[in-house]
């Protein structure tokens, strides 16, 4: 009974598969006579690949690093437009995060607004002879 429970769920996950293989290519690119098949991962070309399939213009973007990726732009979203990786952006945001936090905390500690280096109301304690020394331990 539970198999054939939700036709409407079945339909839309048979759709969605669908539509996920639907992009292929109608017919491959030429490629360039000079093409080298990469043998290695080491030598494959990591570039984000930019395919318009109605205009059938297919341009791979340099590749990105650690601090930069290419996204697709253009007219007909097939130019190589720069942008900065996400995890670039989320790292030093919380550096930034961080290191302002530790200005803040250093410039309260300079200024003694926390953790104030003259204990005011020990110093007056000892003054007022409040403070009584352990007295030496009598060896033997
Ligand atoms: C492909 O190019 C055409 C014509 O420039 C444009 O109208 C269309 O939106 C493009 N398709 C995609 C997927 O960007």
């Amino acid at each position: 009974m539970a198999t054939h429970g939700r036709p409407q769920l079945r339909a839309l996950v048979a759709a969605s598969v669908v539509s996920l293989c639907a992009a292929v290519w109608d017919q491959l690119p030429e490629l360039p006579p000079d093409y080298v098949k990469p043998t290695t991962f080491k030598e494959k070309h990591w570039g984000q690949w930019c395919r318009n399939f109605t205009t059938a213009r297919h341009t791979q973007c340099p590749q990105g690093s650690f601090f930069h990726w290419y996204t697709c732009c253009g007219a007909d979203n097939t130019e190589c437009c720069i942008g900065i990786q996400t995890t670039f952006i989320v790292i030093f945001f919380w550096f930034s995060v961080i290191a302002l936090f530790c200005c803040i905390w250093g410039l309260l500690l300079h200024y003694d607004l926390i953790y104030p280096r003259k204990d005011t109301r020990k110093a007056k304690q000892l003054e007022q002879g409040e403070y009584s020394p352990v007295p030496p331990r009598v060896c033997c």
